[in-house]
């Protein structure tokens, strides 16, 4: 097939090569994008007076048929002709004759691809967005509805201080939201139209770069030519905003994954939301947290994988960018599944509330607290921490729990322990007591459960006035 840019070239390309130099098999789901950036690069041709009116509108209609053919499968996408970008000029050409070459005044690949990129990236922006949006709902909703459920707290996995379940889902609401704060700073970068820079340097003819900017809905465009075709920071940026927010969803899922296991039995997925196992009957698996869990290197790797291409990379375009596709694509679809079937679980997820409750309730969850009962009665911190060191130790020799010893055990390492100190250990005491802001005590819970709403609003609202706007 002849290529078209095959001037210059005394051979044709070798088969191998032509196979590994192509990305059609992965960019061919940019069509849209495109043909879109196309239409509008036509367009402002046409009013720049660079191409005729009558051009631009055969070129359109064109590019219009072209976009029903891949919608209806009626297109074939060409190894030989590299890419989505010289797929479609090929078969423009072919449909409205060598006006169609006019197309590509004033452009390069180099640009276009941008284009495309940016174009795509901000569509998915908006989906992911969105997907995003329903699983803090989803983690608000199972907060809301487990609001005085009480379980033990951990720090290195050893049962720490007695917390409220709404509380510990809320960290988990107010992680995700700053990993949407993150994909607000990933628009804002990718908001920005770099078509107009031309292999690397402008153009020589008088473009209007502003109106392709306008008719595409960009906020903003690139300033520099070079920097317009050489950077792919938009999309390092949109990787790191998914690694994060997968470790995030991997966290939750090493949690989750631990609570439906006996030995916690702290939750229940529901059957729908696991698998069994092809040998063992009784099996019954937490695949999708485990999945989320391991796809999540995946996506780290993708980010690393980009990170590296680019490192060592001159300016302008290097044909090592065209490297930037496949991961991207892969982190999007792999984002996207994931915040998807995550809701799902969690909406279906049963919470053990009595289990939790009485595994709160053991393992001197209660220490600090009582710590703290005897700084207010004017001991030092670090002397109350020996005098309830002591008594722990004492309570595990007698095989018990704080709250199981008589008072006149609890005094003997303090005198300054009243009969009070038996409502001020209890569990709910303890939760109640941790009325700082931002802290477990059920008003400050709630609390946070407003503000937290607030801030899904406010979410919302931005993705349907300013990206709606954008896309
Ligand atoms: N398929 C290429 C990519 O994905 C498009 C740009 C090619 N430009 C070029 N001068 N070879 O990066």
């Amino acid at each position: 097939m002849s290529k078209l840019w095959g001037g210059r070239f005394a051979k044709n390309t070798d088969r191998l090569v032509e196979e590994f130099n192509s990305s059609i098999s992965f960019d061919q789901r940019m069509y849209k994008e495109d043909i879109a950036g196309s239409i509008a690069h036509a367009r402002m041709l046409a009013k720049c007076g660079i191409i005729a009116p009558e051009e631009a509108d055969g070129i359109v209609a064109g590019l219009t048929g072209i976009l029903a053919d891949i919608e209806a499968g009626q297109f074939s996408f060409e190894v030989a002709l590299e890419d989505i970008h010289m797929n479609i000029e090929k078969r423009l050409t072919e449909r409205i004759g060598p006006v169609g070459g006019k197309l590509h005044t004033a452009r390069s690949r180099n640009d276009q691809v941008a284009l495309d990129t940016h174009l795509y990236l901000k569509k998915e922006i908006a989906v992911i967005g969105r997907l995003l949006c329903d699983l803090q709902q989803a983690i608000l909703t199972a907060a809301q509805a487990n609001g005085d459920v009480i379980l033990p707290g951990y720090t290195h996995l050893q049962r720490a201080q007695p917390i409220l379940f709404a509380h510990h889902l809320l960290a988990y609401f107010f992680m995700l939201a700053r990993d949407f704060a993150r994909l607000r700073g990933v628009w804002d970068r990718t908001d920005l139209m770099p078509l107009g820079a031309g292999a690397l340097a402008g153009t020589t003819f008088p473009i209007d770069r502003h109106a392709v900017a306008d008719e595409l809905k960009f906020g903003a465009i690139y300033d520099n030519s070079i920097d317009a075709v050489s950077d792919r920071d938009y999309i390092l940026e949109f990787l790191s905003f998914a690694s994060i927010l997968m470790v995030h969803l991997s966290r939750l899922s090493e949690e989750i994954i631990l609570w439906s296991s006996s030995e916690f039995a702290f939750i229940q997925l529901d059957d729908a939301h696991c698998t069994g196992s092809s040998i063992m009957p009784q099996k019954k698996n937490p695949d999708v947290a485990e999945l989320v869990r391991g796809k999540t290197g995946r996506v780290i790797g993708h980010l690393m994988a980009l990170l590296t291409v680019l490192k060592g990379l001159p300016l302008a375009y290097n044909k090592d960018m065209q490297e930037d596709k496949e991961g991207l694509f892969d982190t999007l679809d792999t984002v996207k599944v994931s915040l998807a079937v995550y809701a799902a679980m969690l909406a279906g997820m049963k919470v053990n509330g009595a289990r939790m409750r009485q595994a709160a309730g053991q393992d001197f969850t209660n220490a600090t607290d009582m710590a703290d009962y005897l700084v207010k009665k004017g001991l030092p911190f670090r002397q109350a921490h020996e005098a309830v060191g002591k008594s722990v130790r004492y309570a595990i020799e007698q095989g018990k729990e704080l709250q199981e010893l008589s008072l006149e055990e609890l005094k003997q390492y303090s005198p300054l322990v009243e009969a009070d100190i038996l409502d001020a250990i209890r569990v709910e005491r303890c939760v109640a007591a941790r009325d700082s802001y931002g802290g477990t005590a059920p008003d400050q819970v709630r609390a946070a459960l407003g503000r937290s709403q607030a801030v899904l609003a406010a979410q919302r609202s931005w993705l349907d006035t300013s990206v709606q706007k954008g896309i």
